[in-house]
């Protein structure tokens, strides 16, 4: 299994996501900023894995600190919470992991914990949430392989993987999913301009497994869509609002437009910490905007003409009426989804 982001006693190990597929490179972080700067440097991306990563860089942050009390080790922990905060704005997966280890620190602080307990239930707290994030993908994987039939031509968008979750993947998991449950599954890939997630990570996980794959430019996705050659798209997702609104990668948009206008169906795969109740409609979500020199260059090298302008919002939002359904880790949501994901809230867990 791909190994994305990893708990050790020296730090925190990821796999270098910039150089792949050319270089499979581990490095070893160990401090709480370099991690802070691996998300935002994108060595690890992806929803799930965000989340993952900032709960094991906080974990770390605070078994490094020098504080000499618990008054002192909190006011560390809270300028690392900060810090791991500011890193992406998009994906939620990142507050809602800050928020569970503030949890853990101050139920800690509550039962009188030493330094010491408190720095280990935190490194405890991360690898759970590390453990619970592929649990969550395989049940997602169970509940969303029903939807792919057999022999199907699947369309997805970015990396939904291994590489962006703790493992297994959330789009990838209903494919790996589905390929487990005998079904024959061949993978349509979209490139995924600027930062190539598609090419470079997507087209690398699924040719490991040997699930075919075919690897088109983002611009391909509506001639095939209108070919008859796709029965369905499956894309992850970095923030979902109550009202089933769905923030991806961008590009995700024009896929759900041209997958509707062909009437295929067009599948949004991700867990509930990545659903934000808290906002009615994707016109509320943040969308990080990134260097314009990830769109005139790659890996440093130009593909423009110097000075001129680049936009590069990193996200886009799909309104729900594009969405045919959500594939979550507690079950499938449909419209009306303000009330089918609520439900999926208060439904209990079947595992
Ligand atoms: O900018 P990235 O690579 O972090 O964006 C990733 C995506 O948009 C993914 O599709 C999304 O996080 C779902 S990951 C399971």
């Amino acid at each position: 299994m791909i190994k994305t982001v990893e708990w050790t006693d020296d730090g925190v190990v990821m796999i270098d996501q910039r150089l792949l597929p050319a270089e499979e490179l581990y490095p070893l972080l160990k401090t709480y900023e370099e991690v802070a700067r691996a998300i935002e440097d994108m060595v690890v991306r992806g929803a799930p894995a965000i989340g993952v990563s900032a709960a094991m860089g906080i974990a770390l942050g605070v078994k490094n600190s020098s504080a000499s009390s618990v008054e002192e080790l909190d006011s560390d922990f809270e300028r690392i919470c900060q810090r791991m905060s500011k890193t992406r704005p998009t994906a939620v997966n990142l507050f809602w992991s800050v928020e569970r280890m503030r949890w853990a620190f101050k139920s800690a602080r509550r039962e009188g914990a030493s330094s010491d307990d408190i720095k280990k239930r935190l490194i405890d707290e991360a690898q759970a949430i590390h453990r619970e994030d592929i649990e969550s993908n395989r049940r997602m994987g169970r509940f969303g392989a029903a939807l792919i039939p057999d022999q199907a031509t699947v369309l997805t968008h970015c990396n939904a993987g291994a590489l962006a979750t703790a493992g297994f993947g959330t789009a990838l998991g209903v494919i790996r999913a589905a390929v487990e449950a005998g079904k024959r599954v061949e993978v349509f890939a979209d490139e995924t301009r600027p930062f190539l997630q598609g090419a470079r990570l997507t087209a690398w996980e699924l040719a490991k497994d040997h699930i075919p794959v075919t690897l088109i430019t983002d611009g391909m996705a509506g001639h095939f869509l209108k070919s008859g050659r796709v029965d369905c798209v499956i894309v992850g997702a970095d923030r979902i609002a109550a009202n089933g609104d769905v923030a991806n990668k961008i590009g995700t948009y024009m896929v759900a437009v041209a997958a509707h206008e062909n009437n295929i169906p067009f599948y949004v795969a991700a867990p509930l910490t990545t659903i934000d109740l808290k906002l009615n409609s994707g016109d509320e979500i943040p969308i990080e905007s990134r260097s314009a020199a990830e769109v005139t260059h790659f890996r440093g090298n130009p593909v423009a003409p110097p000075d001129v302008g680049a936009a590069n919002p990193a996200f886009d939002v799909t309104p729900h009426r594009y969405v045919s359904a959500i594939i979550t880790d507690r079950g499938v949501a449909r419209e009306p989804y303000d009330t089918s994901l609520r439900a999926l809230f208060e439904s209990k867990d079947e595992g």
